[in-house]
């Protein structure tokens, strides 16, 4: 049997890497930046096994490209929609991601964002920085309260469950919008509008898909209270920006906390920068240690499963095993 070709696109945790590398020889991109699409082509053409980031782009055209010896794609990340999953399914190949080991961290993110949105952190420690704190002052810098406030949850999976259990020790009252999610939590389940009108704090917690794009737009946050703030952990392309700036700027709503954006990473003529209200980091919800050493163990372990013919303990896609099996039975009879 020849040895399986592996293309890896970025140097991932060791846990991860020594996995793959016990089992086989692996290809590794070792620069920091991503490869371009035309590199990543050029060295994925005629592998078997691709472990891929969010920053890469595997659509059809790649798939095609790469061959159709491609036995799996496994994406270091729980969201897949850099991944054209309905591409890979229709051509046989199992997509593998790295559900659940980065829900607490990215529900501590959440909340860190949430929390330094409301009582204006970075805006404080800027104001101190430049010399600005002469006194302490009755209504200097005043922000909003967690206790006895309402916290809105749109997208009640893990993560959005994970909010949830951290929002019962600030004593927030939880609803959810997410149309199969039992309640959790003391969460209350709510339409997408009582939602919006009754929540102080709006979390957002869906994946990117054709149905969630945009789907925080200027109706959307027409519909929020004018003290509420809004917090995106999930994906940047669920909002569009120049709404949310249009909303921030004309105090429609209190402040914004972003750890995603769309494009990543988000242009330095943003207008979003302008804004006082609007704390934005660089996708950090997975960044910490122990997190991202689990999400390369998980990639890994789908990769080498994929490699050996082995179902992926963790698959978007398990249509594709009802396919080769029935591919295969149809072969054997
Ligand atoms: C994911 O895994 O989808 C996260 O966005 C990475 O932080």
């Amino acid at each position: 049997m020849t040895r399986p070709k592996i293309f890896i696109t970025r140097f991932i945790p060791d846990p991860g890497l020594n996995l793959v590398k016990e089992h086989f020889l692996p290809d590794i991109w070792v620069q920091d930046l991503p490869p371009s699409r035309t590199e990543l082509v050029e060295l994925a053409r005629g592998v078997d096994g691709l472990l891929c980031l969010l920053t890469d782009n595997i659509d059809c055209e790649v798939m095609d490209a790469i061959g159709p010896q491609l036995k799996v794609i496994s994406n270091m990340a729980v969201g897949v929609d850099n991944v054209d999953v309905a591409a890979a399914t229709l051509r046989g190949i199992p997509v593998g991601n790295t559900p659940g080991v980065l829900t607490d961290a990215t529900a501590d993110q959440t909340f860190a964002l949430m929390l330094s949105a409301a009582r204006r952190i970075v805006e404080a420690d800027r104001f101190l920085k430049a010399g600005k704190w002469v006194t302490w002052h009755p209504s200097l810098l005043l922000g909003a309260d967690f206790a006895g406030s309402t916290l809105g949850i749109i997208g009640f999976g893990r993560i959005g469950q994970a909010v949830a259990k951290r929002a019962q020790g600030f004593d927030m009252r939880v609803l959810y919008h997410s149309p199969y999610a039992k309640p959790a939590y003391g969460a209350h389940p709510v339409d997408l509008d009582t939602l919006l009108h009754e929540s102080d704090f709006v979390s957002i917690h869906v994946p990117l898909k054709s149905e969630t794009k945009h789907l925080v737009n200027a109706e959307f946050l027409s519909k929020m209270k004018p003290n509420a703030v809004l917090v995106n952990t999930a994906r940047g392309g669920v909002l569009d920006q120049n709404a949310l700036h249009h909303a921030l700027k004309s105090n429609q709503i209190f402040a914004a906390a972003l750890d995603v954006t769309d494009p990543e990473p988000l242009p330095m003529d943003s207008s979003l920068l302008e804004l006082e209200n609007c704390i934005i980091v660089p996708h950090l919800g997975s960044a910490s240690k122990k997190t991202r050493d689990m999400m390369s163990l998980l990639a890994a372990q789908n990769l080498v499963a994929g490699l050996k013919g082995e179902r992926l303990p963790n698959c978007v896609n398990p249509e594709v095993y009802n396919a080769l099996s029935s591919r295969n039975s149809i072969g054997t009879m």
